[in-house]
């Protein structure tokens, strides 16, 4: 199929590009640079020897978008585009809600407008709130507390609303838990701009030397150790869901959970990649951070059963692929 990436130089978008591409879709790219750089483009080259065609083009500007359907012919859209970090939506919502709803809403009419048949959303663990794991996709959706949040649960309801009256067409909803590591070749990964808000771009600046220690948010917290428990996923086992989802979601819109199934703690995290990289990552407790929630972690039985799609990385593959990365970073 003929697939069209917005944000695909960002991590995930670059990352889900290249394992389109081994599976012989073609694949189309906007991004507009907001959050990313253009020289993906050659790193993915350098992977697939392929040269995506790419437009920088900010999906707000429903001229643009309409110029590039009308002439390319796609059967699909992978929506990755979007503001994601949590503290600064809470700062900016005007620009959270205006960027993420607009965006989406101008693909979904451009889906309608070309006959496009498949669109994936990325979506985001997020929208469950503070509630009990592990989290299912029958998980009650709940307040978010930021703005980020928001945005991913009323983009999941005006795709769903829309795919009510369109049976023809395939949306599939993914909702992400906490993707982190890099292509093994260290040349697709993270780069966060100015101070990394998670954890594992930070814990790789402070192996980098770029920073002195890794602060921790809490240790009080009612788990294994005290620190926050999440579920991390390995950013190409989080592409080749992408991928299962394309080629066998069924039409009408559904939703699934990408995520490991496992839990694992702050600390358990910090001592796998010391481990792994020996390499000391110093750290220092301090305060909760605001809005954090204890334990997060996925239920993805229903991937694995309907898309036949798991996880096969392990968080020793992730911390040795995010070092690998950030060792690449000049
Ligand atoms: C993980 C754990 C922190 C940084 C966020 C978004 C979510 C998704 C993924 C977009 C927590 C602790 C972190 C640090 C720390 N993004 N931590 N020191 O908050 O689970 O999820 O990113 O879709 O929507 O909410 O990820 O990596 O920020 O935090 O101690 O410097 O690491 O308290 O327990 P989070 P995170």
């Amino acid at each position: 199929m003929k697939i069209l990436i917005t944000g695909g130089t960002g991590y995930i978008g670059s990352h889900t590009a290249v394992e389109l591409i081994k599976d012989g879709h073609e694949v189309v790219i906007v991004d507009d640079l907001s959050n990313s750089f253009e020289d993906v483009i050659d790193k993915i080259k350098t992977i697939t020897n392929v040269l995506v065609p790419f437009h920088k083009i900010d999906c707000k500007n429903y001229d643009l978008l309409d110029k590039l359907f009308k002439e390319e012919n796609f059967d699909g859209i992978i929506h990755f585009a979007g503001f994601k970090a949590v503290g600064e939506s809470t700062k900016e919502p005007l620009k959270y809600y205006e960027n993420n709803l607009l965006s989406t809403i101008n693909l979904a009419k451009l889906m309608e407008k070309y006959d496009v048949s498949h669109f994936i959303f990325s979506s985001s663990a997020t929208v469950y709130g503070d509630q009990p794991s592990p989290l299912s996709e029958k998980s009650p959706l709940m307040e978010t507390t930021n703005p980020y949040g928001e945005t991913k649960k009323m983009c999941e309801r005006i795709l769903n609303d829309y795919a009510k009256n369109r049976s023809d067409k395939t949306i599939v909803l993914l909702r992400y838990f906490n993707p982190i590591g890099a292509h093994k070749s260290g040349l697709l990964g993270e780069i966060p701009q100015g101070t990394p808000n998670n954890l594992m771009p930070y814990i790789t600046q402070v192996a980098s030397k770029k920073r002195d220690k890794l602060f921790i948010f809490g240790n009080d917290y009612d788990t294994v150790d005290g620190t926050g428990v999440r579920d991390y996923i390995h950013v190409v086992d989080l592409a080749k869901g992408h991928l299962a989802a394309l080629n066998k979601a069924n039409k009408g819109c559904s939703v699934y959970n990408l995520g490991t199934g496992v839990g694992i703690s702050v600390l358990e995290l910090v001592e796998t990649f010391k481990k792994i990289n020996k390499i000391d990552i110093p750290y220092e407790i301090v305060a909760r951070r605001a809005g954090d929630i204890a334990t997060v972690y996925a239920s993805s039985e229903k991937a694995f059963k309907e898309l036949n799609w798991e996880t096969s990385l392990s968080v020793e593959d992730m911390v040795r692929d995010s070092w690998n990365f950030e060792k690449n970073i000049e």
